[in-house]
């Protein structure tokens, strides 16, 4: 899950210093993992999206988490999922996947005081090259800036190499979809728009926990809110995929604990 637009300032920033803050955030981001990968696994065509989110409530209580979205921000689902021009917070309901529908899939939870953050974009069936191809690029995106993401670097060393693989690749990033500290919060600082900022001042900690998650579009770069009050869409027909890491900054890159 994500956060709409700067300015955000949020109360609480994790840096994580000992084995038991390391361990606690690693656990959190292998039960992100691990249901993510029951959810993607089944997403077939037919399949309804509040189907996908009763398997995550239910891996959820019985490791003893809690969704993220749910319990931070009442969101009415155990996850977000978004279809085709729906680019996050989409709400788990009666829609059936087709083939060839882009699904984005979004799984936060808090266990034991730990919360890791991380989603992907792929596509039902085997799909059209163009949706493979804007899911390929966020991917790179993202594990090249965690790649980059090393302690004493400036925290635009993600934006630059997201900016980058964007401008390659041909998609423009949303601008108005955060990408933000993470750890004992869903939310935390630093808030930042993974894209190119020279006005940029922060400075990347060793173990500092952040999320990193570009959003690739190839339409208007901004998303709109939906009635519903949740769901942030771009314009229709366009494509748009997201891919999120939960990171922790290391002295030579970040460890990916969302892997
Ligand atoms: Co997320
Ligand atoms: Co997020």
């Amino acid at each position: 899950m994500q956060d709409g637009a700067e300015p955000f300032h949020y109360a609480l920033i994790m840096v994580a210093r000992s084995q038991e803050e390391l361990a606690g955030i690693r656990a959190a981001g292998a039960l992100v993992r691990s249901v993510f990968d029951r959810m993607k696994a089944a997403a077939r065509a037919g399949v309804r999206t509040l189907e996908l989110d009763v398997i995550a409530g239910d891996l959820f209580a019985a490791a003893g988490a809690r969704s993220a979205p749910r319990h931070f921000y009442d969101f009415p689902g155990h996850t977000c999922i978004s279809v085709n021009e729906q680019a996050a917070h989409g709400i788990p309901g009666r829609r059936k996947l087709r083939d060839g529908d882009m699904v984005n899939i979004d799984v936060s939870v808090e266990l034991n005081g730990y919360v890791a953050d991380m989603g992907e974009s792929f596509v039902v069936g085997r799909g059209r090259r163009a949706q493979q191809r804007i899911c390929e690029a966020v991917r790179r995106a993202v594990l090249d800036a965690a790649a980059n993401a090393r302690a004493g670097e400036s925290l635009n060393v993600i934006g630059n190499t997201v900016q980058r693989v964007a401008d390659r690749q041909g998609y423009g990033i949303v601008r108005n979809l955060g990408s933000h500290g993470v750890g004992r919060s869903l939310h935390e600082e630093p808030s930042y728009v993974p894209l190119a900022n020279p006005s940029e001042r922060r400075t990347l900690q060793e173990g500092l926990v952040l999320t990193i998650e570009p959003f690739f579009t190839t339409g208007r770069t901004w998303v709109e809110e939906g009635r519903d009050g949740w769901t942030l869409s771009v314009s229709p027909g366009a494509l748009v995929a997201q891919f999120e890491h939960t990171i922790i900054v290391g002295p030579d890159g970040a460890e990916i604990v969302t892997a």
